[in-house]
């Protein structure tokens, strides 16, 4: 019942999975399947082999510097099953997907149209750091587990296409979840900066995908504008700052 609405809703948006509808009970149908043959004949309709990643009610995490949407197991069942996602970032002139890693795949990525898309990459302990200059056609990897970013270099938008090796890739975003462990145990590896000043770096982390350097933005004529920070990490007990100590010392972020 719940799927027959599912794919009734999503028939009526046209395209069959990339609206924000809940496709849990279709997804808990296809994990239970025995074979891929009841996959297939549990998507019944060919719709559901369709994702747009253009459509404006495609669920998208975004930040002042563009977005990015994926179809993964929850948003194009599909996928379930087949060990593979796609990304799809769409960034604003000087827009930056923020230093990241995902947890459960490799990453392809491929600049379709960017000026130049420029990436940075460190795979672990040990390792060097990795940057690429992508221009239009250029493709580079991110091994599982490596912390990696993109950037914009260019003065117009760009698109890349991400493919993933999981049907749930997952991401960690580094300074949201790095500045949401505990308040001491953060001030402490940052060589005892002190909680203050860690509550006052979480408070200005801006939401993915955000605006890049200064010198992209200054040529590129940009205004570096307020960005939200919503994506912190929430506080529990465990990573609770300590009551009666304030940030309100600490100056916000500059060049608003
Ligand atoms: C890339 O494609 C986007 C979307 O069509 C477009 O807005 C942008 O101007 C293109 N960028 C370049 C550098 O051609």
């Amino acid at each position: 019942m719940l799927s027959f609405t599912t794919v009734f809703l999503a028939s009526l948006v046209g395209s069959a999975f990339s609206a924000a509808v809940d496709n849990s009970a279709l997804i808990t149908k296809l994990r239970d399947a025995p074979t891929a043959v009841d996959r297939i004949n549990l998507l019944s309709d060919d719709n559901q082999f369709v994702f747009n990643f253009f459509d404006p009610a495609a669920k998208a995490v975004s930040g002042k510097g563009g977005k990015i949407i994926t179809a993964n197991a929850a948003t194009f069942p599909a996928v379930v099953g087949n060990g593979a996602a796609m990304a799809v970032g769409i960034l604003e002139p000087c827009g930056m997907n923020t230093p990241h890693t995902h947890p459960r795949a490799t990453e392809i990525l491929f600049n379709t149209n960017g000026t130049t898309i420029r990436t940075g990459m460190i795979t672990e302990n040990g390792g060097r750091f990795i940057m690429t200059d992508l221009s239009p056609g250029g493709m580079t990897i991110f091994p599982q587990g490596s912390v990696h970013f993109q950037v914009n270099e260019g003065c117009d938008p760009a698109v890349f296409v991400a493919a993933l090796n999981s049907e749930d890739p997952g991401a960690l975003q580094i300074a949201q979840r790095f500045l949401g462990l505990s308040p001491d145990i953060v001030a402490a590896t940052l060589g005892d900066i002190g909680v203050e000043e860690v509550m006052g770096l979480d408070s200005m982390i801006p939401d993915n995908v955000a605006q890049s350097t200064d010198e992209c933005l200054k040529r590129c004529k940009i205004t570096r504008v307020k960005q939200d920070t919503t994506q912190r990490q929430s506080r529990v007990s465990g990573n609770a700052f300590p009551t009666g100590v304030s940030a309100s010392a600490w100056p916000t972020a500059s060049g608003y």
